[in-house]
């Protein structure tokens, strides 16, 4: 997350995430699933602005976004007036650019930069650490965001050991033109009788090994999303009939990744994916680590 403070305006670049592995412990009784997840953020933004108003308000580039109450940018404003009594407003402009319902973590990286950013503007002096722990309550994958770009997360996805990223990793996305629901994912899961450790991949990912990271990719979810919706069991052939190091669905879906040699390969592969985007419905983003 990058924040740039200019005359009036506070602007933060807030960026999706993958996850290079992703196992399901368990269901807790709170209904969620304790997890345990290696996340990378990457270079893919949605941007937000930020003013001093009296109110709180909120425009977006996408007009399919709902810009009530339930939108995170909302719910993490309330969020740190409550924690910390403050009464000031802010006019908050949001720019789209990473696809939703897509596993790419676009509305809770959308959260942390309202936090990061509101905490500047109203000059409340938290700490990451603290705006990380607050944020939890309001959904899993936001505290991530504070402790980019790698790291590896348990519990509901909130508990956040920043992981060591010694060299970029090349991807290529591939993003279905539909969303898939998080709740019925995780509702379609099955649980594995004898988890898988992530120690290996956080070894391989540690060394910089890009052979073994590809490998090791996991993702405990995508069987359940292509029960959800079978064209994700399509395109996942469809990204690994090109041949890059590895591929994989990223969180809940819908997109998935290719884990890419270089720029070079991650090139070639959306090259070869071109051809069937119209048909498919699907949009292709070359992208690396943050
Ligand atoms: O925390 P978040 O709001 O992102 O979660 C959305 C939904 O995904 C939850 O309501 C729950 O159904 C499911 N979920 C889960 N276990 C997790 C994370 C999410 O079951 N660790």
């Amino acid at each position: 997350m990058h924040l740039t403070h200019y005359l009036d305006d506070i602007t933060v670049w807030a960026p999706a995430k993958v996850n290079l592995f992703l196992e399901v412990l368990g269901k807790r009784p709170d209904g969620y699933h304790d997890i345990a997840t290696l996340m990378v953020a990457i270079r893919l933004y949605d941007t937000l602005i930020f003013r001093k108003a009296n109110e709180l308000t909120l425009t977006c580039s996408d007009q399919s976004l709902s810009v009530g109450s339930d939108n995170l940018v909302l719910k993490a404003a309330r969020l740190l007036q409550q924690r910390t009594g403050c009464k000031q407003g802010a006019s908050i402009r949001l720019i789209k650019r990473i696809p939703m319902a897509a596993g790419l973590a676009g509305g809770s990286t959308d959260a942390a930069a309202t936090l990061a950013g509101l905490n500047q503007l109203w000059g409340l002096k938290l700490s990451n650490a603290e705006l990380a722990s607050m944020s939890g309550a309001i959904g899993s994958d936001i505290p991530f965001f504070f402790h980019a770009p790698a790291a590896w997360c348990t519990g509901r996805g909130e508990i956040v050991a920043p992981a060591n990223l010694p060299i970029p990793l090349d991807f290529v996305l591939l993003c279905p033109s539909f969303g898939i629901s998080t709740p019925a994912v995780y509702q379609n899961v099955t649980l594995p009788a004898q988890p898988i450790t992530g120690e290996a991949i956080r070894e391989a990912l540690s060394k910089a090994d890009v052979d073994s990271i590809a490998k090791l990719l996991h993702n405990r979810l995508e069987d359940a999303a292509a029960k959800v919706e079978p064209r994700i069991g399509d395109f996942a052939k469809m990204l690994a009939d090109t041949k890059p190091a590895g591929s994989l669905m990223s969180g809940s879906g819908s997109t998935l990744f290719a884990l890419c040699q270089s720029h070079e390969d991650a090139t070639r592969v959306a090259a070869e994916l071109a051809p069937q985007m119209k048909a498919h419905k699907f949009r292709v983003i070359i992208t690396r680590t943050e």
